[in-house]
């Protein structure tokens, strides 16, 4: 079975990779390299020991995708590509609408014409908006409080719309929750550009010294510690995640809707006491500001992962916090 990556030079793309091809998967990976390292893919070859066949290629530009499609005989696709700065989103809209928006139509346009039916896509937990309750389940109300989050709620009714005009498709739309850590190896994992948005990345610069110290936003949410409170998964078990609904979604029609999350919440100080002891490395922190956009607590209901992908979450915190500092310091001192 042969599967195109878009975006699968990135952070979960390619973690996903490796675990396809350990699956036995053909894979193909496609991208423009906005927000990932070409070396990526020669590190692909050293931890699969396997050729790793890649494309330069925008996925807004049509004929190219085209190309690309009658190049290759794909069976399904994985949809990664996609800008994902919440801040930068709300700064520069169009941009990620039009990336993000784009980039699906182009693709399915070229699946239709090249009657590939297989899609499986990455959405995100920022679908649900202001989560009215925890933990949150795939049949709650969605809503989005950002550009980036819009495009995903409008990514996931586009898919939707298509797999019901085309009673053949398969749509799988995966919410992932907060992916961190690397894979075991040190050789791929999260390098962000500039100073880090996200909470593990900014944390292990910290333990690092190249940032001075963390602010945790805010310690009066009505959380057990006052910090915001989230599920994190160790981005080896997302990418696993990948391979069972690939496999689901060959066996199965229509669209469905799949929470990739722990069903387990931590706080900010929990990740900072555990990565701190993990590793044995001290995170300076102070409390600062809440962060705008910020909601307090935000986990997943896994159940439905569980029970029709006979999918779980296996690593524990230690692991996400042992392989995130093993990354940071591979990606710092070799690359
Ligand atoms: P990433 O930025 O590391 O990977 C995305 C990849 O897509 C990059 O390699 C980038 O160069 C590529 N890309 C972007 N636009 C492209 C285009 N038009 N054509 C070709 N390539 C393009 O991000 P990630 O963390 O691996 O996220 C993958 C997907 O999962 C994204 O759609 C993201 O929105 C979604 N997601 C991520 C998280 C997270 O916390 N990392 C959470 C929820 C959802
Ligand atoms: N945080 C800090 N200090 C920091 C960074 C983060 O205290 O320097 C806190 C945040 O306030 C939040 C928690 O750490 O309570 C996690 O924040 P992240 O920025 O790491 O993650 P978010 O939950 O805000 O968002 C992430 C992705 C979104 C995705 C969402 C899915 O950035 O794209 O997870 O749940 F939609």
């Amino acid at each position: 079975m042969k599967v195109l990556l878009t975006g699968g030079a990135g952070y979960i793309g390619s973690h996903t990779a490796v675990e396809l091809v350990e699956a036995g998967y053909d894979i193909v990976i496609g991208d423009n390299f906005s927000n990932s390292k070409r070396d990526v893919i020669d590190r692909l070859k050293k931890i699969t020991k396997k050729e790793i066949k890649f494309y330069e290629i925008d996925f807004t530009d049509y004929e190219a995708v085209d190309k690309l499609f009658e190049e290759e005989k794909f069976d399904a696709v994985i949809h990664f590509a996609g800008l994902k700065a919440v801040g930068e989103s709300c700064s520069i809209p169009l941009d990620y609408y039009q990336n993000n928006i784009d980039s699906t139509l182009v693709l399915l346009k070229a699946m239709k014409k090249y009657e590939v039916e297989n899609i499986v896509f990455s959405s995100s937990a920022t679908v649900y908006g202001i989560p009215k309750e925890v933990p949150l389940k795939e049949n709650m109300p969605t809503f989005c409080t950002n550009p980036y989050g819009w495009t995903k709620y409008m990514n996931e009714q586009i898919l939707k719309d298509v797999a019901k005009a085309n009673p053949k498709m398969s749509v799988v739309l995966l919410r992932y929750f907060n992916p961190i850590g690397a894979h075991e190896s040190g050789l791929i994992g999260e390098d962000p550009n500039g100073i880090p948005n996200n909470l593990m990345p900014y944390i292990t610069q910290v333990a690092t010294k190249k940032l001075p110290l963390l602010s945790v936003f805010g310690n009066d949410y009505p959380t057990k510690d006052g910090t915001g409170v989230r599920d994190y998964i160790h981005v080896v078990d997302l990418a696993k995640g990948h391979v069972k609904a690939i496999e689901f979604s060959f066996k199965n029609r229509g669209t469905e809707v799949f929470n990739l999350g722990t069903g387990k919440g931590y706080s900010v100080l929990d990740i900072v006491k555990a990565f701190e002891t993990a590793n044995e490395v001290e995170v300076p922190y102070v409390i600062a500001e809440r962060r705008d956009g910020d909601v307090a607590e935000c986990y997943a209901d896994p159940s439905k992962a569980e029970q029709l992908l006979k999918w779980h979450a296996e690593r524990d915190l230690v692991q996400m916090c042992k392989d995130s500092w093993n990354w940071q310091q591979n990606c710092t001192n070799n690359f």
